[in-house]
């Protein structure tokens, strides 16, 4: 519900705070931001048409197969260490509890998985295999326990999921975060339409992650970044000092299987070296984990695997259907390879708004 998240919004015209009214958001200035009718909110400057996100096919394949439960999982590990570490102010690392007990269970979610984890990388026989590769620095003093009083402050812990899709893993999150809420970002009003349903406390919000977010300044408490496009300076002002960055990312391991049969699009070898220099000067990383899940996927599961990312915007259906039909016409088990990595903001930058853009007016579109 966008009313949950609303006091941590912002109008993307003039940077000033949001009201709501019947059917629609307002500013003191008087910009207007119409609710659309499957309850998200598009927060442009003008530009509501000119959003660009996964299509709806690619959104379909998405939600076809995290509901069948393959990425659980990363979305119980994600929901049990950051909830813990981040929102409860625990502490502890990304890699506790992976030895001798099952990731998938910790968070009490039903899952999908039908296999054990290891701690050290050995596949368990048809199912689910972690494999830990943790790495911690620590010799960075980032402890900031500045009073960051927005006008929000003592309120419900508020994560932020940047290029959100669906939903799914700030919806598991807040599963097991009982007070916190969501605000779930993303360009496609596919994806948004499925976000603004997935939990009671996400507040979806149509924007483009490239611009300014219209997101108060040091409101929230974690920002989540999986497998999206990220705008470094806007994660490092929305959030509060002492919150948290966590980003997932594939590393070159991930469906090695599948890649080259399937054409799907490769990972970069420096894809790590070039997000540590993108996040430099912004944030310093406390804590890294890879995480390996054996796979076990039906021809169908793998043509959604296939089309929910970015081959989609190169190959069709037709031909990623024939291409697994050729290869794996009883399936496939194929390992998805992620990073998980914590980082912490750096005190004392200042990223000032740029101001609205000069084109367009704020009209929006009613969805
Ligand atoms: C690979 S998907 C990941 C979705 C979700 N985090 C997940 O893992 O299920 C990337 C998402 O980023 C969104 N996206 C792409 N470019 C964007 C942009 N410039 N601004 C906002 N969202 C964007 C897409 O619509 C898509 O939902």
């Amino acid at each position: 519900m966008i009313h949950t998240v609303l006091a941590h919004l912002t109008c993307p015209m003039c940077h000033q705070g949001l009201t709501a009214g019947p059917g629609q958001v307002r500013c003191p200035a008087g910009h207007g931001y119409d609710l659309a009718r499957s309850g998200y909110l598009t927060l442009t400057a003008g530009r509501a048409k000119a959003l660009h996100g996964d299509s709806a096919d690619m959104v379909q394949a998405r939600d076809a197969f995290l509901g069948a439960g393959h990425y659980t999982a990363l979305a119980d590990r994600l929901a049990d260490r950051l909830t813990g570490k981040i929102i409860n102010g625990l502490t502890g690392t990304l890699a506790d509890g992976l030895t001798g007990q099952p990731a998938n269970r910790l968070a009490g979610a039903p899952s999908a998985s039908h296999g054990r984890q290891a701690a050290s990388g050995a596949p368990q026989d048809g199912g689910v295999s972690v494999a830990v590769d943790t790495d911690t620095d620590t010799d960075t003093d980032t402890d900031t326990d500045t009073d960051t009083d927005n006008g929000t402050s003592g309120r419900a812990p508020v994560v932020v999921d940047v290029g959100a899709g669906t939903g799914y893993y700030l919806a598991h999150l807040l599963r097991s975060a009982p007070d916190a809420v969501g605000i779930a970002v993303d360009a496609s009003r596919y994806a948004l339409r499925r976000a603004a349903r997935a939990h009671p406390r996400i507040g979806a919000i149509g924007a483009d992650v490239r611009d300014p977010l219209p997101i108060r300044t040091a409101t929230a408490t974690l920002v989540l970044d999986v497998f999206a496009p990220r705008n470094v300076a806007e994660m490092h002002r929305v959030l509060r000092p002492d919150g948290r960055l966590a980003i997932v990312t594939p590393t070159v391991r991930h469906l090695a299987e599948i890649v080259g049969p399937l054409g799907l699009v490769t990972v970069d070898e420096r894809k790590s070296e070039r997000l540590r220099a993108k996040l430099a000067g912004f944030f310093v990383r406390q804590d890294k984990l890879t995480f390996d899940l054996e796979l076990s996927l039906s021809p169908d599961d793998l043509l959604n695997l296939v089309m929910m990312g970015p081959t989609a915007h190169h190959r069709r259906t037709p031909e990623v259907r024939a291409a697994i039909e050729a290869s794996w016409p009883h399936g496939a088990c194929p390992t998805a390879s992620f990073t998980i990595e914590i980082h912490a903001p750096v005190p004392g930058q200042t990223v000032h708004h740029v101001g609205p853009r000069p084109f367009g007016d704020d009209r929006q579109e009613k969805r």
